[in-house]
């Protein structure tokens, strides 16, 4: 997979995707990422990316030019390419923020949403990030990341160029750099190869639209806390079962949100009951 990052702070990328999981998933040839500096497309003198907003008021704006330069110019002209809109499956349901991917984006005979590639804008103004998302975008070869900076970007980026806005949360950091970098991890650990685990992904939080189960590994005792007996007794069925029960008591007490939507079975509804009736006792 495909990851082209524009940002005014290219610098900070490196040390995180050099590091670890990304950097071995890079070395393997499974994900790609390019860095590119807005900065470099400036047409003026000092490569200037930021103004002040139109309006008055406090704060900056980045620049439409350089933005739209640096993207048309790594990601082709905007025009070219086939004009496809998002598949159906989409999650809109946060904020509405995924539209139709524009013709530039779309090389021409690959016709599909997957074969395209969505322009990213990361604000606090998108919709929020998700498993959800990421198992979304995973499916797409490519993706074009953008960073904000100052106060905000020229509205006619979000209009014109962008597909798509993430929001990794509701705060307010002051830029794009590491909800992209948040982007690139948690989707690029989707891809089959980049865990060593093949199946690392299927449990974690989330992906089973539950909270994890708790994890422990050796000592089996220490300062007097000892592990779960099932878990050293080698009876694997009992074990799946203990930590289901444990993913479900987890997601009831601290995510009880999360229950109203994650896939449950009879029994998994049967233990939740068993579990409710246990706090109404106490
Ligand atoms: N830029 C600043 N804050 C952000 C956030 N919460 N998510 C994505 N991009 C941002």
């Amino acid at each position: 997979m495909e990851f082209d990052v524009f940002s005014l702070l290219p610098e900070v990328f490196p040390p995180y995707l050099n590091s670890s999981i990304l950097h071995r998933a890079r070395q393997r040839g499974l994900i790609d990422v390019r860095i590119h500096n807005i900065r470099d497309w400036a047409a003026d003198k000092h490569h200037v990316t930021d103004d002040e907003p139109y309006g008055g008021g406090g704060g900056m704006v980045m620049k439409v030019e350089p933005v739209f330069a640096a993207v048309e110019s790594v990601l082709g002209p905007f025009g070219s390419g086939e004009d496809v809109p998002f598949g159906d499956d989409v999650d809109r349901t946060s904020t509405g923020s995924a539209r139709r991917l524009t013709p530039s984006r779309c090389p021409a005979g690959r016709a599909t949403p997957e074969a395209c590639c969505p322009v990213i804008l990361l604000t606090p103004q998108g919709r929020v990030f998700s498993q959800k998302i990421a198992m979304e975008l995973v499916r797409h070869p490519r993706l074009a990341l953008i960073c904000g900076r100052y106060e905000g970007v020229d509205e006619r980026i979000r209009e014109h160029l962008v597909t798509d806005e993430i929001s990794i949360g509701d705060y307010v950091l002051t830029g794009g750099e590491l909800p992209a970098l948040i982007l690139i991890d948690a989707i690029s650990r989707l891809i089959p190869g980049v865990l060593g685990d093949p199946d690392g992904a299927m449990d974690d939080s989330h992906a089973t639209g539950l909270l994890e189960y708790p994890h422990y590994t050796r000592p089996p005792e220490y300062r007097g806390w000892g592990v779960p007996e099932i878990l050293l007794s080698g009876d694997h069925a009992k074990i799946e079962k203990w930590r289901r029960e444990q993913s479900l008591r987890r997601t009831f007490k601290r995510r009880l949100d999360l229950l109203e939507s994650a896939p449950l079975s009879e029994t998994d509804r049967k233990v939740l009951k068993e579990i409710q009736e246990e706090g109404e006792d106490s």
